[in-house]
């Protein structure tokens, strides 16, 4: 597959396309190369001048010659999503562009008609199909969704986006993982005792509340960004650099893991949430999970993989701690604190190790950090959907999820989706309900919150 003439995103005056994707683009334009088409599709009054200037404030409210290439690239088809006419439109507009990437900056029950109107006047050929997640809300509904989806596309033309798998601190996983002697060897059960995944939020779900009050922190990032980070730390070493080998090693391990069980599952509430907009008085939805995963391989057999996830902690942060387990004879005093393996990828990227040096003055060891924090030594990285737009256009599969791994990871939480009883309270800015900390064997591990 060649790059695509033209890039067309439905939903171009939404949210996502006004945070995230136009932003994005203009970044792009702003660097050599990137100069295609972009057809907004929006059922908006706006003219096509109207779009440039919300492009324009999207982009931060910018005059300069990156913008108005993008703003001279743009145009606009506006209409309703189930009006045939408005595809009809749309097709005349993309005439003699080549092959196209429809991005679906939309809500999730618009991706079928969107298909469906774009297979209606052919331009489902020679296309790739791009939509957001959430891609279903469990196992059945993402089945009947992607049959839909198939009808028009087949998989090799459609991406699903997760935009974690866009992040350069995550794919740096692999390459600290898959490029370095150092860690390989003792990465499995032999010399790993648990491995803890932690993604908090300090914020509260604000003006999503109808949103996230259907959804919860399972649907909202486990399924989908946790589990995909999951997979990229236990996986095999993928027998190639193509993009099918490290997603089919990726589908290996997730095959390996578990249906979680409820009772290795915590789930808490933030107090206060029941009184945001858009949530139901009475709901049971999760603003805060811990959860034990097991991995049931040669490799990772009785080493749990930890995840918790919530709003309203008391930092923002993504984290992986590895702990190894200690030397089988402590000849220093006492028992040796174990080394951590610390892989921080938000907000700032880098690794740590945690290591034992000797207390000066005594028999006795000491916890020191060594540590390199990437964004110093290697720079400013590209932003997640920079790398999804590019990706997209360029027809590169390998940050998108493909669909049997969705599969997978709606099999992993199915069990745990819509638990009834109810969630166990939790303070703002606490790490959630006290008996989240039983989930973790010992405990979890203090995140570094910042290099020193
Ligand atoms: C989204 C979730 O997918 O990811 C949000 O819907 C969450 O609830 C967000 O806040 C986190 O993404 P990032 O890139 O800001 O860490």
């Amino acid at each position: 597959m060649g790059p695509a003439g033209a890039l067309v995103l439905f939903g171009v005056t939404g949210d996502l396309a006004r945070k995230m994707l136009l932003p994005a683009l203009y970044r792009l334009f702003a660097r050599d190369g990137f100069d295609l088409p972009v057809i907004g599709v929006a059922r908006t009054g706006l003219d096509l001048d109207g779009l440039r200037e919300h492009a324009r404030e999207a982009c931060g409210g910018v005059r300069d010659a990156a913008f108005d290439k993008l703003a001279g690239r743009l145009r606009l088809v506006a209409g309703d999503y189930q009006d045939p006419a408005t595809f009809a439109r749309l097709h005349d507009e993309v005439r003699d562009l080549g092959a196209l990437v429809h991005y679906l900056a939309v809500p999730p029950s618009l991706f079928a008609p969107v298909a469906g109107g774009l297979a209606g006047v052919g331009l489902n050929r020679d296309a790739t199909l791009v939509v957001e997640k959430p891609f279903g809300h469990d196992l059945e509904s993402a089945r009947r969704l992607n049959e839909e989806l198939l009808h028009h596309f087949d998989e090799d033309h459609l991406r699903r986006v997760d935009h974690f798998l866009a992040k350069e601190p995550v794919e740096d996983l692999m390459v600290f993982r898959f490029a370095n002697m150092l860690l390989e060897p003792i990465w499995n059960r032999n010399y790993v005792r648990s491995v803890q995944i932690t993604m908090a939020e300090d914020f509260d779900v604000s003006d999503r509340g109808a949103f996230y009050d259907a959804n919860g922190t399972i649907r909202d990032v486990v399924q989908n960004h946790l589990l995909q980070l999951l997979a990229i730390l236990a996986m095999d070493p993928p027998p190639s650099d193509d993009a099918r080998a490290q997603l089919d090693e990726k589908w290996r391990v997730l095959r390996s893991v578990k249906a979680v069980q409820p009772g290795d599952v915590v789930r808490g509430q933030y107090d206060g949430y029941l009184g945001t907009d858009g949530v139901r008085p009475d709901s049971t939805t999760e603003t805060f999970v811990a959860l034990r995963a097991v991995i049931d391989n040669w490799r990772w057999a009785g080493v749990p993989f930890c995840i918790r996830s919530g709003k309203a902690l008391p930092v923002t942060d993504l984290e992986v701690v590895a702990e190894l387990r200690t030397p089988p004879v402590s000849l220093f005093g006492g028992r040796p604190k174990p080394n951590l393996i610390r892989f921080r990828l938000q907000p700032d990227a880098g690794v740590s190790f945690d290591l034992l040096a000797k207390e000066p003055g005594r028999q006795r060891t000491v916890q020191v950090p060594v540590s390199v924090d990437f964004t110093k030594e290697l720079g400013p990285m590209d932003a997640a959907y920079e790398r999804i737009l590019t990706d997209a256009i360029n027809g590169d599969p390998r940050r998108f999820a493909r669909f049997d791994l969705v599969e997978e990871s709606w099999r992993i939480v199915q069990p745990i989706l819509d638990l009834r009883d109810r969630p166990l309270p939790y303070p703002k800015g606490s790490w959630g309900p006290e008996p989240a900390a039983r989930i973790a064997p010992g405990g979890w591990h203090e995140i570094s919150t910042k290099f020193d």
